[in-house]
């Protein structure tokens, strides 16, 4: 599975690079805004700063909700760096500009996805990624995971290639149960991924080693 962090703040995702684990970046406007980060130029020059940081694809929002808007956005977008993917909103216009960008050669990243008719919707279309968002189906008491587990089953029982890239993750146990269940992607805070560090019985069987090393040296 694929560690992506969800996140625009240049720090943190140095500090997930430099764990060696990182595949890639999501960003959405929120997480832009929460950086300080606005103004179309400001927006851009960011996401190009991100891409020389990390190896891996970078997702990149566009902000119109009409085909055309999407179009010209994405191609701009697209434009700026070989490993930016065009996000793209799930709603009826988006699902055009998907299929546009797919016969394209544009890779997308559909967005805001909350029910397996709407992943399937994305995959028909081409989408390179489908972005559930699992957090906040918790949110209102709705199982996020089962929305992957059917995802996966859908794709799997024809095929398709688009990747299921779990969004709105929160904390641990969401990664490593997108894991068991065969996401190909999970996007989340970077205390998520290095909370799967941590283990009491990892520090103190360390502190014996060295404590015991020491005894003989
Ligand atoms: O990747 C989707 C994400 O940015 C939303 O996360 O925590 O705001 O639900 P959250």
């Amino acid at each position: 599975m694929k560690f992506f962090i969800d996140t625009a703040n240049l720090d943190q995702i140095r500090e997930a690079q430099n764990l060696g684990v990182l595949d890639g970046v999501t960003t959405n406007p929120s997480l832009m805004a929460k950086e300080g980060i606005t103004g179309r130029n400001n927006i851009l020059k960011h996401y190009v700063d991100i891409c020389k940081i990390v190896d891996g694809d970078v997702s990149a929002e566009v902000i119109a909700t009409d085909f055309e808007g999407m179009v010209k956005e994405g191609e701009e977008l697209a434009e700026l760096h070989e490993q930016i993917v065009v996000k793209i909103p799930m709603i009826k216009e988006g699902v055009k500009a998907i299929k546009y960008f797919t016969d394209h050669g544009i890779r997308t990243n559909c967005t805001l996805v909350f029910s397996a008719g709407q992943a399937l919707l994305a995959a028909k279309a081409g989408a390179t990624y489908v972005s559930p968002f699992i957090g906040r189906l918790d949110d209102i008491s709705t199982d996020g995971l089962s929305l992957i587990a059917d995802i996966r089953l859908i794709y799997d029982n024809y095929g398709f290639e688009t990747q299921i890239l779990a969004a709105s993750v929160r904390h641990t146990m969401h990664v490593l149960e997108c894991a068991k269940i065969g996401a190909d992607v999970m996007t989340g805070p970077l205390s998520s991924i290095e909370g799967l560090l941590k283990h009491p019985l990892t520090d103190i069987g360390l502190a014996t080693f060295l404590a015991d090393y020491k005894k003989g040296n």
